[in-house]
């Protein structure tokens, strides 16, 4: 389906999901439709792994480059196994200690999916998420569903169903709406095709947990700073501009009183140009920003609050119109890690460091 129909929309109990409303779902899928369902950690737009057309509609529906990779939604480690050539021991137990839950593996593909899940790539991205909705509607189905986030590509990814609505609305057959997404960054990507496992997205789970289980873990360039010209990213998705809300965003980071002091100084700067200034801060902050369009995400208690909120604070900005957003950065540790490398995407890497 594309362009003028209807979306449905069908609300289901995160936690005891109606296998009727469950089946409505997933014979969608199995028609080669698409249904948007909530995980973990962002909202995912599914499609059956083995439809090549039903996967095709995902990029057309996103805008998405066919260049870029999905994930492979998997129920447990039995549907993963036939979906890869091998699980290695080191992957065996990253799945235990981690699955269901916000990590996805990158393994050497079986070949049986249609080639456009993995973008004509011999790895398979594999993640088992830790929703009961998702683990039902998988396993109704009875396929593995490649999903990315449902967002518009480039835009930051959706963490209720109003998000998805609001970007892929009569773009899609159906939106399974099971409330709020538990995390609000997406899943850790890990490569487990080389000697030593690679992050190529900080995500949900840390490096710390995942080097407890595996020892060596190590970071892709592309985590940290600008990619250059000539270098391939691992993961393709690291390459294109993401998380992007409609204003220019600029990322103060350091200690919080000076961040709120370099923040104050840059807002009254270009309100004195004309230009219209937001802020995105840490809720205790926001009486120091008043008289400004001061939006909160998360609080000084840590950054798993800053990520459950992160996304919808971002696409807040765009109903206030303004032309710049200064916004307060995250210490990139443990969790912090993904919330403070989506920020540098959302700025396009204008950062600011006091
Ligand atoms: O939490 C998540 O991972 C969410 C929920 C819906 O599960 N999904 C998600 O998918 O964030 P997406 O498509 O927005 O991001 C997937 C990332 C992209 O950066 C993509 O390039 C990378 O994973 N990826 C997928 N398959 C890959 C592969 N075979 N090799 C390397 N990178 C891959
Ligand atoms: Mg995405």
């Amino acid at each position: 389906m594309n362009g003028l129909n209807e979306t449905l929309c069908l609300k289901v109990d995160r936690e005891k999901p109606d296998p009727a409303v469950i089946r409505v779902a997933a014979n969608i899928l199995k028609g080669g439709g698409l249904v948007a369902f909530p995980t973990e950690t962002v909202y995912g737009l599914g499609a059956s792994v083995m439809d090549s057309q039903a996967v095709e509609k995902i990029f057309k529906a996103k805008g998405r480059p066919q260049d870029n990779p999905l994930i492979a939604h998997v129920d447990g480690s039995a549907m993963a196994r036939e979906l890869v050539s091998s699980i290695d021991a080191p992957a065996r137990a990253l799945m235990e200690a981690f699955w269901p839950g916000p990590l996805t593996l990158v393994l050497k593909g079986s070949g049986i999916v249609s080639p456009l899940v993995s973008a004509g790539q011999e790895s398979l991205a594999l993640r088992m998420p830790r929703h009961q909705v998702a683990l039902a509607l998988i396993t109704e189905a009875g396929v593995a569903l490649a999903a990315p986030s449902a967002n518009i590509s480039g835009r930051p990814s959706p963490t209720s169903a109003l998000h998805v609505e609001r970007d892929l609305g009569g773009r899609i057959d159906a939106i399974l709406d099971g409330g709020a997404a538990d995390l609000g960054v997406e899943s850790t990507v890990l490569d487990m095709t080389g000697p030593v496992p690679i992050i190529l997205r900080p995500g949900g789970t840390t490096p710390e947990d995942i080097a407890r289980v595996v020892g060596r873990v190590q970071m892709d360039p592309s985590v940290e700073g600008e990619l250059s010209e000539n270098r391939a990213p691992r993961s393709p998705g690291m390459k294109y501009r993401h998380y992007a809300p409609r204003g220019q965003l600029l990322l103060v980071e350091g200690e919080a009183k000076p961040v709120v002091a370099k923040i104050m100084e840059l807002a009254e700067k270009y309100q004195q140009a004309g230009i219209k200034v937001g802020v995105l801060c840490r809720r205790e902050h926001l009486p120091i920003y008043s008289g400004i369009a001061a939006v909160p995400a998360g609080s000084e208690k840590g950054p798993s609050t800053v990520a459950a909120e992160l996304y919808h604070a971002l696409r807040s900005f765009d109903s206030l119109g303004v032309d710049i957003i200064l916004a307060e950065g995250v210490e990139p540790r443990g969790i912090g890690l993904a919330v403070a490398n989506r920020l540098r995407r959302a700025s396009g890497n204008n950062i600011i460091r006091v």
